[in-house]
């Protein structure tokens, strides 16, 4: 009886320490439906989760392990990704359609397990089929992990801020149009913060959403860029903004009076209410990239001191300072300004040296198109490489797990087929297409190169680049033609930030590094949605190591079916 007693007190406190160790486990169910919404004066339908436009902020704290379980109600096939999280030994649950898995069919679900084990900070998940990820996204808050804190003081309040992109028109038949005619998909119709286009929208000053502050208090901002094809100045009228984190990993803060956000980063950022009470603005205002057609909208939304008016009706506010619309030296010196924390507790594990080198041209291109849609006899493409990814159509991670030929090729290129000066506006526009994918040994230390690259087409840009998979080192970049004797020597290894997307300067080079600890299949692609579905993209195939932990995990039980 006694001994029964203790031994249950033994277990009691051994499940605790369990616990502790493993973190805590959480269940979400997210419900893909169609949802009514009435922005900018008129009404649409648009697909959403749970109903609401952002979908469902999933709270937890590093180490937590959190199971969504999708349930498509909606008419057509699609996938969630969780981004930036790097979801160790397990891509069967990231979620890139036909990359790691097919599409989850309408009336059927799909549970996928989410590994918080090496982030902290904001990141956020979003449909990763065709252009649903307009309306399907929302946060992740990964608090720090329990028992321990933030590396700064602890803030008075939170608030996260997600910059989405309205389309009056259908996004489906958007990007399914500008597929068939070879042309530029229709630009949006405008910015949200928070599901709002704001003050400066027709049939939307109503609406905007604000955000309430006490004066003298200090709040952390999570920030998350979900826009489809647009980067973005952020700022608050008459505040600064000091930066601490940026895709779930700390950098030594450092005090800005606007970001610079590309689709697909997150940004953790304090801020101070330390003005007079009354109204500002949060604006965010979008970045002109090159020549293409772009929103030149801008969106707001209002941060509210205690004490002032609650009226929709406020007078003229003024409007932060950002720098012009088409200033490429803006994200170049705002990445710039990125440097790792590097604490005890937040280490910078850099490669010092490396064994796989990959140089990496980054294009829009042209493809021959005699299809009778076709506006003309070219139609608009993308590559990488001078590859232009053509997505197969049963997933990479079922084909390479079970040694089925014929999905894709090993061989993708690991330099550029030619040494042309890549920034000049009269080379050659076309590009090859293939499906080939980059193999990498366990443990291999990869530096990658971008570089950014221009042809007849006028179509140079800054490329918001995104690995799945991977939060890697930006170690450098700079502007025309990487140069791998003298660049090099410019490089940080004492303190890069650690990211999971960055700005590709427009005409410049980036270069960064990781190893290639996370066996799996992981897609990695511009995260302007054009440009991916024009083919901006590749997969990384890190191959398994020797022991079970450096294994690739089995398939679960149940993976959504590839064929109907
Ligand atoms: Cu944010 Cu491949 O995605
Ligand atoms: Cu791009």
């Amino acid at each position: 009886m006694n001994l029964g007693k203790e031994m249950s007190v033994i277990l009691v406190i051994l499940g605790v320490l369990l616990c502790k160790a493993q973190g805590a486990v959480h269940h979400h169910d997210f419900v893909l439906q169609e949802k009514n919404f009435t922005k900018l004066c008129s009404t649409k339908s648009i697909l959403t989760v749970n109903g609401s436009f952002p979908g469902p902020t999933i709270t937890a704290h590093k180490g937590d392990i959190v199971f969504v379980t999708v349930h498509n109600h909606g008419t057509y096939g699609v996938t969630i990704h969780w981004h930036g999280v790097r979801q160790p030994n397990d891509p069967w649950s990231d979620g890139p359609e036909n990359i790691t898995q097919c599409p989850i069919p309408p009336g059927t679900n799909f549970t996928q397990r989410i590994n918080l084990a090496y982030e902290e900070g904001t990141l956020w998940w979003h449909a990763h089929s065709d252009w649903t990820r307009a309306t399907v996204h929302g946060a992740i808050v990964i608090h720090p992990p329990h028992g321990s804190s933030y590396p700064f003081t602890e803030p008075y309040g939170q608030e996260t801020l997600i910059i989405g992109e309205w389309y009056k028109g259908d996004v489906m038949t958007i990007i399914d149009d500008a597929l068939a005619t070879g042309g530029e998909p229709n630009t949006s119709d405008a910015f949200t913060i928070n599901g709002q286009p704001g003050d400066l929208y027709a049939c939307s000053n109503g609406t905007t959403h604000r955000f309430s502050v006490v004066q003298g208090k200090t709040y952390l901002l999570r920030i998350i860029n979900a826009a489809m094809n647009e980067a973005h100045y952020f700022g608050i009228t008459n505040h600064s903004l000091t930066v601490v984190g940026i895709d779930a990993a700390y950098v030594k803060p450092f005090t800005t009076p606007y970001l610079v956000i590309t689709p697909g980063q997150t940004m953790d950022v304090l801020l101070q209410a330390n003005q007079t009470p009354g109204l500002y603005y949060i604006v965010a205002s979008s970045f002109q990239d090159g020549s293409s057609p772009y929103d030149n909208t801008t969106t707001t939304a209002i941060l509210q001191y205690s004490g002032s008016s609650n009226a929709s009706q406020h007078p003229p506010m003024a409007f932060p300072d950002f720098p012009e619309h088409n200033d490429s030296t803006a994200p170049f010196n705002f990445t710039n300004r990125l440097r790792g924390l590097g604490s005890e507790s937040h280490p910078i594990e850099v490669p010092k040296t490396v064994n796989r080198m990959i140089y990496m041209t980054v294009a829009v291109n042209v493809l021959a198109c005699n299809a009778s849609t076709c506006d003309s006899t070219t139609k608009l493409a993308a590559s990488l490489n001078n590859v232009s990814f053509q997505t197969p159509s049963i997933d990479i991670l079922d084909a390479y797990y079970w040694n089925k030929t014929g999905v894709f090729t090993k061989d993708f290129p690991k330099e550029p087929p030619n040494y042309i000066n890549f920034t000049d506006p009269d080379n050659n526009a076309f590009t090859t297409t293939g499906t080939r994918v980059i193999m990498l040994n366990y443990n291999d230390s990869v530096e990658v190169v971008w570089q950014g690259t221009n042809n007849s087409l006028n179509t140079a840009e800054n490329h918001p680049m995104h690995l799945h998979g991977f939060s890697y080192y930006v170690v450098g970049q700079g502007w025309g033609v990487f140069n791998n004797k003298t660049d090099p020597e410019s490089y940080n290894l004492v303190d890069p930030p650690e990211v999971n997307t960055v700005s590709l300067p427009m005409n410049g080079w980036l270069a960064m590094r990781f190893v290639a600890n996370n066996p799996g299949v992981w897609f990695m692609h511009c995260h302007f949605e054009r440009h991916s579905s024009w083919g901006m993209d590749t997969v990384l195939i890190v191959k398994d190591g020797k022991t079970n932990e450096t294994r690739m995990l089995p398939p679960p039980k149940y993976m959504p079916p590839c064929s109907k």
